[in-house]
């Protein structure tokens, strides 16, 4: 296979600039390629048989030239090989694959959704509408969340624990599909999950027969309470200043005395992610950002929770904003 020219690779024709330093070309080539084939219908047709460019073209209505560039294209960034003329797909197409369960797609289709978006960025960036998202969409999301490294996991899970020890009963606030509420599972604890609905029927399906229990709701409106522990994952970034208020409240009512509070996020001024996650947050939704400390503090404060602390979550470039609810 072809490898794609990485940001690393050192020039090969002793030339001071080649395409592969382009840096910003490199990464956003690949990406439009890929958006270009998905929404042409060649990845479809590829997922579905073997084919010659020529079969590309007709069954999709591009040019031959374009099917043949974009066949060469796809197996140079190793979506598909070619052997003896004929195109077929290799695993990492299988992303696009609507029978690839949610858990195994990973974040590109994701991605890829976001790119429509980032085109109309400047729009948004105006005051305008975004796009919404396609048929899909839901889903790809949810899968973009369920590709979470495994690491960052099991780190921000660990460091959880080390601000509220074996809890019992947790609250998995917009959990997702559940990737860190089975962690907390697995770890001994009762999960309950909280997402909107669309998102608990997706996670309905992947956490069957967990200990993991999930439950539609608006974290804005109302939580169930007696827990030990609420998690939010990723979450507040997601919410305007108000409504992150608004969430807090929510979050210290679930609480029982002596409970805990712990967000995951990548806080403004400390994770080198925040910058570009909060244009991330503008060009995908109408509310959302990167926070600092100081505001972590003003509105956990203003809910009631005490000991209040910003902490990096070791090895990754998160932080977890914590909480205690008084006894
Ligand atoms: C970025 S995802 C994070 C998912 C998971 N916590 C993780 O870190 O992988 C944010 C989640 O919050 C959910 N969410 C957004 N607004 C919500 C609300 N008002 N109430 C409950 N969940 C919400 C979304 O549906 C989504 O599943």
């Amino acid at each position: 296979m072809t490898e794609y020219p990485t940001d690393d690779s050192k020039p090969t024709d002793g030339s001071e600039t080649t395409y592969a330093s382009d840096t910003i070309y490199a990464r956003h080539a690949p990406v439009f390629v890929l958006w270009a084939c998905r929404e042409t219908g060649i990845v479809d047709t590829l997922l579905e048989a073997p084919r010659e460019p020529t079969e590309v073209a007709e069954t999709t209505g591009v040019t031959e030239r374009a099917a043949a560039v974009a066949l060469d294209a796809l197996v140079a960034l190793g979506f598909a090989e070619e052997r003896n003329g004929e195109y077929r797909p290799t695993d990492r197409l299988s992303a696009f694959d609507p029978e690839t369960p949610i858990e195994e797609r990973g974040i590109l289709p994701h991605r890829l959704d976001s790119l429509e978006k980032y085109l109309a960025l400047p729009t948004a960036m105006k005051g305008g509408d975004r796009p919404g998202f396609s048929e899909t969409g839901l889903e790809n999301y949810a899968a973009g969340m369920a590709s979470v490294d495994g690491s960052l996991l099991r780190a921000a899970v660990t460091a959880t624990e080390h601000a509220h020890p074996r809890p019992d009963c947790v609250l998995d606030v917009g959990g997702g599909i559940g990737r860190f509420g089975t962690e907390f599972a697995r770890r001994g604890a009762a999960v309950t999950l909280v997402d909107r609905p669309g998102v608990i029927e997706l996670a309905r399906q992947h956490l069957e027969g967990s200990d993991v229990e999930p439950v539609p709701g608006d974290a804005l409106e109302s939580l169930p309470d007696g827990f030990d522990l609420a998690f939010c994952g990723r979450l507040t970034v997601g919410f305007s200043p108000a409504e992150n208020e608004r969430l807090f409240e929510n979050v210290y009512e679930a609480l029982d005395a002596g409970g805990t509070v712990a967000c995951l996020e990548y806080v403004s001024g400390r994770s080198s992610i925040a910058p570009m996650f909060a244009v991330h947050m503008l060009a995908m939704s109408e509310t959302g950002g990167t926070y600092t400390e100081e505001q972590y503090h003003t509105w956990l404060g203003r809910a009631g929770f005490v000991d209040v602390d910003v902490r990096d979550v070791p090895g990754t470039d998160c932080q977890l904003v914590i909480g205690r609810k008084p006894e």
